[in-house]
């Protein structure tokens, strides 16, 4: 038994009953129309996956029908039957959208293979949807997260230069999100169903990146065995992300800029000119304003590139993203790694927001998931922070106070380890201001606890603004 219906659509009686007969034979739950308005009319009522129609008919003849299902059912499958003397009707059926035609006398093993094979196509058509679908959830907007006033303007720019197919730079230190809006681009652009070419020029050797850009043909070069396609040929209709372009040759940036005034190039060794449609965005994390005053980076091709510059500033020109990007990616590991992180407590959210992030969004992404593996519980605390960021946030580590070392003619113990046990809990209140229950908690011990401590140390007169 098979799950799909079939419409049978002939004004000949015998072609409806044998087809129909074949067709319920291989499992396919089978109805049959007699005209063209009949058939409307049923797939009006039901839904076919496949309906294999007559071009010739009286009321409504095939070519209706044809259109009738593009416009309320494009999902079904339009067969053809044509006679000898339709077949130019077969033709632009075809053209209108129809999978494929019948001549007759029609085989009805023919009629058996050309239905599988439309379904198949079906199937990996909607797979290649639902594959493209998400593609685009992967790489569009809704990952990009920052309520920074910085990061909303790059989002708006990002939403009025997307549709358009002028060339865009993006600037950015690295680990910034410079890969991630150059994808926002694409998917949001029209282009979303063509390719989106990446190419790290800095990632490829110098002698290669030529023909990896522009292909070669074969016997151009004691390597070339085979004619290459090149990234710029495979881009058409899409997106080329030239990424880290500072880094591109001189020799090479001649080429490119050709490339970007004329749209067309000629393979390695080859002479045939190509053409390529492709929308241009740039990447780089070197400042090409002072490469090209440096005389590094061709100036001209500088004003070619900047068309649209989009800069994305370093993360630490944005703290307030910080909270936000941390729930990001806490949601990301967890439903990744199947681990159970509800949050982070506050104290580690200050400590990440005042800590300089060199490594920009990649850093946070990278400690955030190392985090969510190791951590023990629920929630993770400042213990979990990594030293470096404890250290640049002025907190003391547990291997910072074992550093202290014993002056040569000794010391009290009891008296040093009181005097760093007064230092810290002054800390303490202070971070709090002075609220017991939360320094306490800090300092990982309960209040009463440190209430006792406090008046060891003479610390309650202390309480400045008479805080609890
Ligand atoms: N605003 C953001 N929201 C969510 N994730 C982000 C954001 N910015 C960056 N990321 C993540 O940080 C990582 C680094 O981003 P990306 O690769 O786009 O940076 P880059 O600027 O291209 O870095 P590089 O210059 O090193 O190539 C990626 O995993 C990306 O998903
Ligand atoms: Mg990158």
């Amino acid at each position: 038994m098979r799950n799909e219906s079939i419409l049978v659509v002939d004004d000949a009686p015998e072609i409806r009953f044998s087809m129909s007969e074949v067709l319920r034979h291989e499992g396919f739950t089978v109805d049959v129309a007699c005209d063209g308005q009949e058939a409307i009319d049923k797939s009006s009522k039901n839904f076919f996956d496949v309906m294999i129609t007559d071009l010739a008919m009286p009321r409504k003849d095939g070519m209706e029908v044809l259109s009738f299902l593009k416009e309320h059912s494009p999902e079904t499958i339009c067969i053809i039957i044509t006679g000898f003397g339709t077949i130019h009707g077969a033709v632009e059926a075809m053209r209108q959208g129809a999978f494929d035609y019948l001549t007759k006398p029609v085989k009805l093993e023919e009629v058996i293979i050309t239905v599988d094979k439309a379904l198949e196509v079906r199937e990996l058509r909607r797979e290649n949807r639902s594959l493209r679908q998400e593609l685009r959830d992967i790489h569009g907007f809704e990952r990009i997260v920052g309520a920074s006033k910085a990061m909303q303007e790059v989002f708006e720019l990002v939403e009025k230069v997307a549709g358009v197919d002028s060339t865009v730079l993006i600037t950015g230190e690295s680990g910034t999100g410079k890969e991630l809006i150059a994808h926002a681009l694409h998917y949001k652009s029209e282009r979303e169903d063509g390719p989106f070419v990446p190419v790290n020029c800095a990632a490829i050797p110098e002698g290669l990146l030529e023909s990896e850009l522009f292909g070669h043909e074969k016997g151009s070069f004691t390597h070339a065995i085979s004619t290459k396609i090149g990234r710029f040929e495979l881009a058409n209709k899409g997106t080329i992300f030239l990424d880290e372009i500072g880094e591109m040759s001189s020799a090479l940036q001649v080429k490119l800029l050709r490339f970007l005034q004329e749209r067309q190039f000629e393979r390695v060794g080859g002479v045939k000119t190509i053409h390529v449609d492709a929308r241009i965005i740039a990447a780089t994390n070197i400042d090409l304003e002072e490469a090209f005053q440096k005389g590094s980076f061709r100036d001209d091709l500088y004003y070619r590139l900047n068309v649209i510059p989009i800069h994305i500033p370093p993360l630490r020109e944005r703290p307030e993203d910080i909270p936000l990007l941390i729930q990001h990616f806490l949601l990301k590991f967890c439903s990744a790694k199947r681990t159970c992180v509800e949050g982070m407590e506050e104290n580690a959210i200050r400590c990440l927001e005042s800590y300089d992030w060199p490594g920009n969004v990649r850093e946070l992404e990278n400690i955030i998931e190392r985090m969510v593996i190791l951590s023990n519980g629920p929630i993770i605390t400042v213990r979990d922070l990594p030293n470096r960021i404890l250290k640049s946030s002025g907190k003391l580590t547990a291997g910072d106070l074992s550093m202290a070392t014993l002056p040569i003619d000794g010391l009290s113990l009891n008296s040093a380890v009181g005097s760093l046990e007064k230092t810290l809990i002054l800390q303490a209140l202070e971070q709090t201001g002075w609220v017991k229950n939360r320094a306490a908690k800090l300092l990982q011990m309960n209040r009463t606890t440190l209430i006792e401590k406090m008046k060891k140390q003479n610390l309650m007169t202390l309480n400045p603004e008479g805080v609890k």
